[in-house]
């Protein structure tokens, strides 16, 4: 145990966020182009990004085997237990320089996070502003774990494409904030972007739409570039080996069967054709949620196989705990093309099913014996829970808290994601400014008092609450930069809420994260986030005449 006192909330040294468990001031050091890394085995991965990541901002070679100075990497599997768990670290500072200890792999690399925080925000830019002889640096023994296993953002690049250097950017963004599981939602009604060899119409036809609505979709507005894009079998290789360089596991979401109307534009025989004529179809370039569903059928089951087939192969299963996770969507299936189909009425009468949400659940549960087959898991929103939860199934909670009660109480695991808190999409302050302002506002204090676990559920079911995520989804946000004014601030406290052991959400001291905050605008600026300034939008920032969707009030609990 380090000589260190229990984080109360104040006097954090460098406004780290998120908050460490135990911190210690230690008087300051130096780092400076003698500084060696001197990487333990198992540390390569950090001591590659340790030298990329602090080498470009400051000039230092940061070598291996220096004489002098050193940043010692160690994995020391005995602080799982010591310390907190299989992700905890503990960095001390003496005479020599600096040493970081994980209990794991990924423990180091969250510690060399800490680490650059301690260095300042001229440490997240990726040159040196001037030539510096050293850089000077509080040190502090730091011993530190996190709360939750699943630290998550989702993105939607189904709304709006985020090419791949912007993905790539937020996987850098992510590992800032200890954050360790990115959910890649990578099909919608409005777009198809992972390439499928076997179905190149996916990528030829559903990756792209002529015109899109700009605004909520009241908005008389339209873009009338075609936008699109995807990423190939390669992009997402490196997406993924990018990710795992810094100890984030990457979920697929492939959503069947409902927000499935591009796949339906680029394969018309997925869609109910009996029913429309789905021929037809394009693109969707409108928001909401498409009623062209999936048709239950055994030619789409094997249709979406091919897909899966590949998808497994392009997000392989590794040590990593979330590597065998495949989301698979199952939210807003909407059924009036079911009702109406004689096929899917022959489907349901054929499997002796009481109704079209049984259809659905059916749907779902062969993809989850489908999966466990090959070794993997399903996971998907909590729609999935209605008609029936597949046996192996996880569920990410979003319509409120009561999806994930259910699933944790019949012994599935949950990632809490409710759309009360952690919508990042929803606006963030009231009034007149916000750009294309949607839903409930939800300001970055509502996410620090976000509670991921439920008080209804009993220690032995909150242990199947695996995590929590952000959810950013992209109707509105047409740019790399609405995405960042939309998720930063707020992931921030996200990840203070899913890392540190905060008090109960009334306790929590906001006073002392905004404080660290200020400290922490300059790592984003230094970074080139384009977060919500605490004052507002900049000009630049505002809408002015593109209609949103503002609800009034606190949103309603489910
Ligand atoms: C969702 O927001 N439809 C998961």
């Amino acid at each position: 145990m380090i000589d260190a006192t229990p984080h109360d909330g104040t006097g954090v040294p460098a406004g780290l966020v998120p908050a460490p468990r135990r911190l210690a001031p230690a008087g300051t050091l130096t780092l400076h182009a003698g500084t060696g890394i001197d990487e333990g085995p198992g540390t390569a991965r950090t001591a590659r990004w340790l030298r990329g990541a602090l080498g470009a901002a400051t000039g230092f070679p940061l070598d291996p085997a220096r004489e002098g100075d050193r940043i010692t990497l160690r994995v020391v599997p005995a602080l799982e237990t010591e310390a907190g768990g299989p992700e905890a670290y503990r960095l001390r500072h003496g005479d020599g320089g600096t040493v970081i200890e994980g209990a794991s792999p990924a423990g180091v690399f969250w510690g060399a996070q800490t680490f650059r925080q301690l260095l300042g925000a001229d440490a997240f830019r990726r040159a040196p502003l001037a030539r510096r002889d050293a850089w000077v640096y509080p040190a502090a023994a730091v011993e530190d774990a996190p709360r939750f296993r699943w630290r998550g953002l989702m993105l939607d690049v189904a709304r709006h494409f985020m090419p791949k250097d912007g993905v790539l950017r937020y996987l850098d963004l992510m590992a800032a904030h200890k954050l360790n599981v990115f959910h890649f939602h990578l099909t919608d009604d409005q777009g198809w972007r992972v390439e499928i060899e076997r179905y190149p119409r996916l990528t030829e036809v559903a990756s792209w739409r002529s015109r899109t609505k700009f605004g909520h979709r009241a908005s008389p507005l339209w873009d009338d570039r075609p936008h699109g894009g995807f990423y190939t079998r390669d992009d997402i290789r490196e997406i993924v080996a990018y990710a795992a360089e810094r100890h984030i596991t990457v979920v697929p979401e492939i959503d069947v069967p409902g927000h499935s109307q591009a796949a339906i534009a680029a394969y018309p025989e997925l869609g109910n054709t009996d029913v429309v004529d789905t021929a037809a179809l394009s693109v969707w370039d409108n928001w909401g949620i498409s009623a062209n569903v999936l048709a239950p059928t055994e030619d789409v089951l094997r249709f979406y196989e091919g897909v899966f087939e590949e998808v497994l192969e392009l997000f392989p299963a590794d040590a990593a705990e979330f590597s065998p996770f495949v989301h698979i969507g199952g939210d807003e299936c909407r059924k009036e093309q079911w009702t109406e189909s004689v096929t899917a009425k022959t489907r349901i009468a054929d499997l002796g099913l009481a109704d079209e949400d049984a259809l659905q659940s059916w749907f779902i549960k062969h993809f989850d014996r489908w999966f466990a087959a090959r070794g993997r898991r399903l996971i998907g929103w909590d729609e999935i829970l209605e008609g029936g939860l597949a046996p192996g199934a996880a569920v990410a909670s979003w319509r409120g808290y009561g999806g994930g009660i259910a699933a944790a109480r019949a012994g599935h695991d949950v990632v809490m994601c409710p759309e009360q808190y952690v919508y990042l999409d929803h606006r963030q302050a009231p009034g007149e400014d916000e750009p294309v302002p949607i839903s409930h506002v939800r300001t970055l204090e509502d996410v620090y008092r976000f509670e991921p676990v439920p008080e209804a559920l009993t220690e032995a079911e909150a242990r199947h609450v695996l995590g929590t995520q952000g959810n950013v989804w992209t109707e509105v946000m047409e740019d790399a930069g609405r995405v960042d004014y939309q998720t930063f601030p707020r992931l921030a406290a996200l990840a203070e809420v899913a890392w540190s052991e905060l008090p109960a959400p009334a306790a929590r001291d906001f006073a002392d994260f905004e404080r660290r905050m200020s400290e922490h605008y300059r790592r984003l600026d230094a970074l080139g986030v384009a977060y919500r300034p605490p004052a507002g939008p900049h000009p630049w920032q505002r809408r002015p005449g593109v209609l949103g969707r503002p609800k009034d009030g606190p949103p309603p609990n489910r």
